[in-house]
């Protein structure tokens, strides 16, 4: 019975929490900025809330409508079937490769998907929610076909950027219609379109500007990053206006109202369902219910994105959540900015990027790594620089110099002392405990910055728990003590191993390879909890270590050159 109270009491004081991580469109492989920008640190939350014992379901899945996909499939001649299933497979297989750790990974082109943003379409077409005009829109008469989105591109009427999309500007990040574009031509045929009169369905967002307002400027200042309340505080100054969330194009989901045919919902109107219906599909197969996910007042929804996703996350999906009304709102939105690569801005289509299969074909077991330097240097407040050089420096100097050598200094001299035993301490000395109280503050500083979405500043304090124990060892010379008082060097070892135990344990978020090789080498649990390192001992006396083995090699100046010429030869 009493177990049973424990039992119930436990699950009862579980927050619930619903991560997304941006669905990834199948144009193209998954590369650095991705990982930077959204499922890395997206990863490192959902790792961290499980280790608190947290509710949580971490969700993803495959953006396979809209015009990027079309586009592709046009290029390399093929259907934007072929394309679709090219793209998830290879990236699917490369977050699996990776360690991302979702829950469920889905796809916008399966039927769940489809039947579920039908479902929410209709559901608002009866309530009345949207406005239904006909009016002029961008035509390429050699295609012939309307222009929607990526299909045309022109001058951005914000900011003079020469290359914005029909739908956006990529680089003031404003949202757009294609008419508002100065200068616009066909992506299709190079041609200036003409403009034809054709219906859509539009959702009414200036009816939300006073809900928005509420909910994020009044009622979010403080939680959300300052980057992201920014941009929404942006367009609602500038006031929101009807926008059209149906195209006309064969390929997306059908509209599913009368006067609805040849016509298909707009990208960003699917593209975020696709997170409800991922959860679904998951339900489905694990014989539970996705309701409480989306539905539960208390359930914390929280979804990671790119900057260039904020107003379809903030404003646009919100939106048509209180419209149809029984969904919660997102938590926080923990958008980052973008990551550039040796200088330049990443691109898929000028090739210029660190492609995550090949990174994982030219590093095989470096993964750890990658995660460690993109959030080390995480765009988290403002545009951030990966160079090679840097990737190098981090490793070299930071996780083989630091982590890796505090871990192998002690695991050697276990080793080397006591056959790999655990030796029992004597008293500990005002070192040893100023030590173990910084020792314990340091998990409690990790968590702070990642419940606050700050992934680098818990990068750094994880380091410094190496640093503090190759600290200790430094100043305490259990080499040169041996001799001459072994008993004090096993109050120097037991505490080492200790701290060497919290590294393990703090590093499963961040660093998950190494931490289970760690924690096999010091004969930990895999399934550790967050409150296991207020344990004054975690790694008991007697315990037999595992032999050593080394966490983390040098990159070698020959590898980082075989990158540079790479990119080189590879950018278009
Ligand atoms: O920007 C992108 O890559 C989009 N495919 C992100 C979609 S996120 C969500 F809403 F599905
Ligand atoms: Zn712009």
């Amino acid at each position: 019975m009493l177990i049973f109270v424990i039992e119930l009491n436990d699950y009862m004081s579980k927050q619930r929490y619903s991560i997304t991580a941006a669905l990834p469109y199948t144009n193209g492989p998954i590369h650095i900025g991705h990982l930077a920008g959204v499922y890395v640190p997206a990863d490192i939350y959902a790792r961290y809330l499980r280790m608190k014992g947290e509710d949580v379901f971490f969700v993803c899945g495959s953006d396979e409508h809209g015009v990027a996909i079309s586009i592709r499939a046009k290029k390399e001649g093929k259907t934007p079937k072929e394309i679709i299933d090219h793209y998830h497979n290879m990236i699917q297989s490369s977050f699996d490769d990776f360690g991302i750790s979702f829950d469920h990974y889905g796809r916008t082109s399966d039927p769940i998907h489809h039947q579920t943003a039908s479902d929410f379409f209709k559901a608002l077409y009866d309530k009345g929610d949207f406005i239904e005009e006909t009016t002029e829109q961008l035509y390429d008469q050699e295609a012939e076909q309307f222009l929607a989105d990526r299909f045309v591109v022109g001058t951005c009427p914000h900011c003079g950027h020469e290359e914005a999309y029909g739908d956006q500007c990529e680089s003031c990040g404003r949202s757009l219609n294609p008419t508002d574009l100065i200068y616009p031509t066909s992506t299709i045929s190079g041609s200036v379109p003409i403009t034809k009169a054709t219906k859509h369905w539009f959702l009414p967002l200036d009816r939300y500007q006073s809900f928005l307002e509420d909910w994020i400027l009044k009622g979010h200042a403080d939680d959300w990053k300052s980057n992201v309340y920014g941009q929404v505080k942006s367009w609602l100054d500038d006031g929101l206006k009807p926008r059209a969330v149906t195209r006309d194009l064969d390929w997306g989901i059908p509209v599913p109202v009368p006067g609805g045919e040849n016509k298909v919902l707009y990208v960003w109107f699917d593209a975020p369902i696709g997170y409800i219906s991922a959860t679904k599909d998951w339900a489905q197969q694990n014989n539970t219910d996705w309701e409480p996910y989306w539905k539960d007042k208390n359930t914390k929804l929280i979804h990671f994105i790119g900057k260039d996703n904020i107003v379809f996350h903030c404003i646009i999906f919100p939106s048509m959540l209180k419209a149809e009304g029984s969904y919660v709102l997102p938590t926080n939105v923990p958008a980052n900015e973008f990551l550039n690569l040796e200088g330049q801005k990443l691109s898929t289509s000028k090739n210029w990027a660190v492609w995550l299969h090949e990174f994982l074909e030219d590093f095989p077991g470096k993964q750890d790594v990658l995660r460690y330097v993109l959030t080390a240097n995480a765009p988290e407040n403002k545009d951030n620089d990966f160079t090679w050089r840097d990737f190098q420096a981090r490793n070299d100097n930071e996780l083989v110099a630091i982590y890796g050598n505090f871990i192998n200094r002690i695991v050697v001299l276990t080793h080397k002392y006591y056959e790999g035993v655990v030796p029992a301490p004597n008293h500990n000395t005002q070192v040893d405990e100023e030590t173990i109280e910084e020792l314990r503050s340091l998990p409690i500083q990790i968590a702070t910055a990642v419940e606050n979405y700050r992934f680098r500043e818990a990068s750094q304090i994880l380091l410094k728990i190496a640093r503090l124990g190759n600290k200790y060892l430094a100043d305490e010379e259990p080499w040169k003590q041996q001799k001459t008082n072994p008993e004090r060097v096993k109050t120097i070892m037991y505490n080492g191993l200790q701290i060497a135990a919290v590294l393990a344990i703090a590093s499963t978020p961040f660093l998950p390879q190494t931490a289970n090789k760690l924690k096999t080498i010091l004969g930990l649990s895999l399934q550790s909890n967050w409150s296991d390192m207020t344990q004054s001992e975690l790694v008991a006396v007697g315990t037999v270590l595992a032999p050593s083995e080394l966490l983390f090699s040098k990159v070698e100046d020959d590898d980082i050159q075989i990158q540079l010429d790479k990119l080189k030869n590879q950018s278009i």
